[in-house]
């Protein structure tokens, strides 16, 4: 039975690697609202990442951060405070997190880390210039701190296309904005929650020993192939 941290299980990706690991795993959820869910395996604290101290927690074996924003305008709308929320909530409360329970972390079976980027890093599409810069730097702390503990803890990011969670909704709105979606992805979809879930489950096992430092798109081809 493993230990894991999620930070942001009350919805959403996270919620979805939550619902999976519950069974055979003891969960510490963190985030501002509970999970819709009691469970023996599960122990909730309502925190806000950014602002609270977070919990003391004597064992971890995994710890997943999947807190993030879609904050989609033109340049001369983003202000330079959307700029530096999105860069808060997406790669400081990670950092945060990551020094908090690394000490305890290194002392794990099969210790690692799980964060989130996404397919506009590496894809430049218009009016994601707040959250891909936020993103980017995901990926940068992936890399670096892959090295820093190779021998330690593994680290990897998910960097999902759109999935459908209520962080989505505006774009997803509608049948049709929907069906638009799906036609502009080359495999013809787009994700859902316990897709990322599947990822994240496979990230963290033992079949994952090897890997580390890496960045996985789930992209429906959107990256990769140009038809
Ligand atoms: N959905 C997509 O289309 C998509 C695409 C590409 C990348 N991603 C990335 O994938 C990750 C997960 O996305 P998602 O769609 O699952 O997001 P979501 O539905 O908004 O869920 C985010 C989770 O983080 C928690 N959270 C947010 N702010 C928090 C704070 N200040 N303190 C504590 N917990 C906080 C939320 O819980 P509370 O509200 O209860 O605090 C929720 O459980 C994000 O990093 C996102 O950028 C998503």
């Amino acid at each position: 039975m493993k230990n894991i941290v999620i930070i942001g299980g009350s919805k959403g990706i996270g919620n979805a690697i939550l619902m999976q690991q519950l069974e055979t795993n003891l969960v510490y959820n963190i985030s501002r609202n509970a999970p819709d869910i009691s469970h023996p395996n599960l122990k909730h604290f309502s925190l806000d990442v950014l602002q609270d101290i977070l919990p003391d927690i004597e064992n971890i074996d995994t710890l997943i951060y999947c807190p993030g924003s879609i904050n989609l305008k033109p340049i001369g709308s983003l202000n330079i405070d959307d700029f530096r929320k999105d860069f808060e909530i997406n790669v400081i409360g990670a950092v945060k997190t990551i020094q908090k329970y690394l000490p305890v972390l290194r002392k794990g079976i099969n210790p690692s880390i799980v964060l989130f980027s996404t397919v506009a890093v590496k894809l430049g599409m218009p009016f994601h210039a707040s959250i891909a810069t936020a993103k980017a730097g995901i990926e940068g702390l992936v890399k670096s701190l892959g090295a820093e503990l190779a021998t330690v803890v593994r680290i990897n990011a998910i960097a999902p296309t759109i999935t459908e969670t209520s962080l989505s909704a505006g774009i997803l709105r509608n049948e049709r904005m929907k069906e638009n979606m799906i036609e502009r992805h080359p495999m013809k979809g787009y994700l859902k929650p316990e897709e990322v879930a599947h990822m994240a489950d496979f990230l963290i096992s033992e079949n994952a020993k090897s890997i580390s430092g890496q960045i996985f798109e789930m992209d429906y081809g959107i990256v990769t192939f140009k038809m």
